[in-house]
């Protein structure tokens, strides 16, 4: 009987399922009030809807519901009462409340020389009343030197994706997952949007297969990804979803006011999100256009027989139906078998086979959690070995260091972990002073009163603990009074905990784009600034007893101390060159803006990438203009192409820092110009070495402080010296 009951259930539903799929069908019957006109070209307009030309019964008295028809074309195409652009409008199904429109997309082309002029710079998608929807919607960019934004009209927020390739083999058809094709969802209530395409090379290393980069909004499924698109895209415009409703109001509110209400018999009315307007639809059973004077009618389930599950009789009812018996049952011969009672089982019915797909489930359930749970024991085996080998491999290194007789590392510490936690406040979040690529940076301070900054891996992932043996590893080899100092770590957690020397005065990069603090940063100090680090690196490529690049060259990664005294930090992407000499890195590096673009096409970051993130640097400090920033316009996003296409065109002084003119070392500015042009040349080869440049800034440095600064003049064998006394 349970069983019964049960398929019953099953029975009633996959009728109801079925009616809704009729209903969307059949449903354009009688969509519009009588004697309005019902469609333009293709489009069948239902009520509230209608056409601007038709008499003011025929639709809502709302602009966001008259239908522009253009009559001029055949067939002719209706339009969505625009307020800046024209959006046709390609399905109104009024069921599920949605407005599919089309709008063009984007596009941005380039060829050998930059940008060939093809782009379609439009003034963007602007709504009245619907929003875009975001359930239904995707934001989706094509290209393989591609950044793809989404600006909200209002300049609140913005979002987008960016795509990066180097060789079409890369890139395979139907997944839009990142390589050639990126999508990421839209956010709720937006009502308009402008796309705003960017190249970070204008498509010079891949223009034989990708010219032009693609961006729109779309409806999810209307578009998959295929190669070809990279070449051309076969469309230009759109398909995507907008959420209508009616008002502002919320069902119960509009209740009250019966004479507006648009709920008629048969419906029910829904809060559209937020409670800004209220949707309609007809109850189960029913179908039509439920804003329509019994626009909603009984679904007759007994004429068709998917939408019924009898056997035989049928009897419908309003909304609904009954039959004497469902499928796989018949009557038992007695009176009154109404709704299934009086049916018995037909004895070659699928009851049986039900039974036997049960038992078959429960068995292979069964097996699969047995699976599972074994595949869990191993699971937690290898974790517990990962953590040993960890601690392996990080013991054996500290002991390394330990036991060796360089005094340069004897003031490493090992660090327990309680000892960490007390001078963190159990890591208390107002102690975060940094959130890294790697992990989190936490201020703490030591029994003793020394303050330390103290970096913790997010995740335990054994990436970011190879990252951080990594760092360990390369810190050690260092010792250079503008490189943070590396106090120590702690092993016995299950993440390595490093400890450095705190730096109190916040980065580089706060003090160059911060307009309170970079009108206090001289052109002395950004040059001082410059030849520190230019020394850090060069004694990183040479100096050092193994040439180690660092990989992630950054203002943000440039700390200073009260006395604007350079750090560099943040050693975990840096590595020794003779380890990785051959290998090839498939994970992107470093940080867009300061990225060597010989590395898209070699994959391989080399000293002289080192350079080159360094000339980005160099011209941060004169400029004092981000590195790579989307609110500049296009020309100006990359600062490296912008500073040189300013050289190019003599407007130099355009673009150097007030602060700096103000201060009038014209010479000194042409000076470091040039030098940063050196570090931005396209072939590394034909860079300046790290020495070079250190050698150089040097010599400027002596010229702006004749007195002789002793943090400038000395050489870098007296620096390594001065470390390692204090
Ligand atoms: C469009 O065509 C219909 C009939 O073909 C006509 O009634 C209507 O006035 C036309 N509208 C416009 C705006 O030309
Ligand atoms: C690139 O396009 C621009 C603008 O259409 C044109 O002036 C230039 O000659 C083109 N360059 C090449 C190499 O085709
Ligand atoms: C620009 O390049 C695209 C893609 O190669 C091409 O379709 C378009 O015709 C070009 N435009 C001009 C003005 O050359
Ligand atoms: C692209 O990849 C294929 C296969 O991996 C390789 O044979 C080819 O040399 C690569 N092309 C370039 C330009 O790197
Ligand atoms: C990708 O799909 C297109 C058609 O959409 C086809 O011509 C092409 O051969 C496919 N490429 C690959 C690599 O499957
Ligand atoms: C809906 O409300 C939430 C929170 O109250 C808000 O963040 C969101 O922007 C609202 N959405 C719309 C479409 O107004
Ligand atoms: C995209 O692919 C899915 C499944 O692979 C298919 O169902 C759908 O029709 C395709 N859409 C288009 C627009 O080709
Ligand atoms: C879109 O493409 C069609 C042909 O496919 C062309 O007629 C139309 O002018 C194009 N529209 C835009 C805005 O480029
Ligand atoms: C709601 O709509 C009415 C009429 O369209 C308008 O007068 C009113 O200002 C709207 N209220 C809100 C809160 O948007
Ligand atoms: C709606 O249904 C009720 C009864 O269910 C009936 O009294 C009323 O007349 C109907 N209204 C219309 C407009 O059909
Ligand atoms: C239709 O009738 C069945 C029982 O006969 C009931 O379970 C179901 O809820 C009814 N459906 C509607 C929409 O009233």
């Amino acid at each position: 009987m349970v069983i019964h009951k049960l398929l019953l259930k099953v029975v009633v539903l996959g009728a109801l399922l079925g009616s809704y799929h009729n209903h969307i069908t059949e449903a354009a019957a009688s969509m519009t009030k009588p004697g309005c006109r019902s469609a333009c070209g293709a489009l069948s307009i239902p009520y509230p809807f209608g056409m601007r030309d038709s008499s003011s019964d025929c639709h809502i008295n709302h602009p966001s519901f008259i239908i522009d028809c253009d009559n001029s074309t055949d067939p002719p195409i209706p339009y969505m009462h625009k307020r800046s652009s024209e959006i046709e409008i390609f399905d109104i199904p009024v069921e599920n409340h949605e407005m599919q429109v089309q709008f063009s997309s984007g596009r941005e082309c380039y060829n050998s020389s930059g940008h060939n002029g093809t782009s379609s710079k439009y003034s963007g998608l602007s709504l009245l009343d619907f929003p875009v929807s975001n359930t239904k919607n995707k934001f989706i960019a094509i290209g393989c030197d591609t950044s793809a934004s989404f600006l909200d009209l209002d300049g609140k927020f913005s979002f987008g994706c960016m795509s990066l390739c180097s060789n079409i083999s890369d890139v395979s058809n139907g997944s839009c997952a990142g390589i050639g094709c990126c999508e990421t969802s839209i956010p709720r209530g937006s009502f308009g949007y402008r796309i705003s395409i960017r190249s970070f090379y204008n498509h010079r290393y891949v223009l034989d297969f990708n010219p032009c980069s693609y961006a729109f909004v779309t409806k999810d499924g209307f578009y998959n990804f295929s190669v070809g698109d990279l070449n051309q895209l076969q469309f230009n415009q759109s398909t995507l979803v907008l959420d209508w409703a009616i008002g502002n109001q919320t069902c119960e509110d509009a209740k009250q006011d019966s004479t507006s209400y648009m709920c008629t018999n048969n419906t029910i009315c829904t809060n559209a999100e937020n409670g800004s307007g209220y949707k309609c639809n007809c109850k189960k059973g029913y179908r039509g256009n439920p804003y329509l004077v019994n626009g909603c009618q009984d679904i007759d389930e007994c004429a068709d027989p998917k939408l019924n599950q009898c056997v035989g009789k049928c009897h419908n009812i309003k909304g609904n139906y009954t039959c004497p018996c469902p499928k796989g049952y018949h009557d038992d011969g007695k009176k009154g078998g109404g709704d299934g009672q009086g049916c018995i089982a037909n004895p070659n019915s699928s009851h049986l086979m039900e039974i036997l797909v049960g038992v078959a489930g429960a068995i292979i359930t069964l097996l699969f959690n047995i699976g599972f749970l074994y595949l869990g024991h191993k699971k937690m085996k290898l974790i517990r070995l990962k953590e040993q080998y960890f601690k392996q491999i990080g013991g054996l290194l500290l002991q390394q260091q330990l036991g060796g007789s360089d005094r340069t590392t004897k003031a490493m510490k090992i660090f327990s972990a309680e000892e960490l936690e007390k001078a963190t406040n159990n890591y208390n979040e107002s102690r975060i002073v940094g959130r890294g690529g790697y992990g989190i940076v936490y201020k703490g301070s030591l029994p003793n009163g020394v303050v330390v900054a103290i970096k913790k891996s997010k995740l335990v992932d054994r990436n970011q603990i190879e990252q951080f043996i990594n760092e360990v590893i390369v810190l050690s080899q260092i010792n250079h009074r503008n490189v943070v100092r590396f106090l120590g770590c702690c092993l016995e957690t299950e993440v390595p905990l490093l400890v450095y020397e705190f730096i109190n005065n916040g980065t580089l990069f706060d003090h160059i784009h911060n307009p309170n603090k970079s009108s206090k940063l001289s052109w002395e100090t950004r040059l001082r600034i410059a030849s520190e680090t230019a020394g850090v690196l060069s004694y990183l490529h040479s100096a050092a007893s193994i040439p180690i690049i660092h990989r992630d060259v950054k203002s943000a990664n440039i700390l200073l101390d009260a006395n604007y005294i350079a750090k560099v930090s943040d050693f975990g992407a840096s590595r020794l060159v003779p380890l990785d000499q051959t290998q090839l890195f498939t994970m992107v590096q470093g940080t867009w803006g300061y990225l060597d673009p010989e590395y898209l096409h070699t994959s391989q970051l080399t000293e002289k990438s080192d350079v080159y993130s360094f000339g980005v640097m160099l011209v941060e400090l004169l400029t004092g203009k981000k590195a790579l920033s989307f609110d500049r316009s296009e020309e100006e996003r990359s600062l490296a192409m912008y500073f040189l296409s300013s050289l190019e065109n003599d407007k130099l002084f355009q673009i150097v820092e007030d602060v700096i003119v103000d201060e009038g070392i014209n010479e000194q500015v042409r000076e470091v110009t040039n030098l940063a042009k050196g570090c931005l040349t396209i072939k590394g080869d034909e860079r300046p070495t790290m020495k070079e440049v250190a050698i150089e800034l040097e010599g400027l440095g002596a010229m702006t402080n004749p007195t002789g600064d002793c943090r400038t003049n000395v050489n870098q064998e007296e620096l390594v010296h001065l470390s390692r006394e204090d």
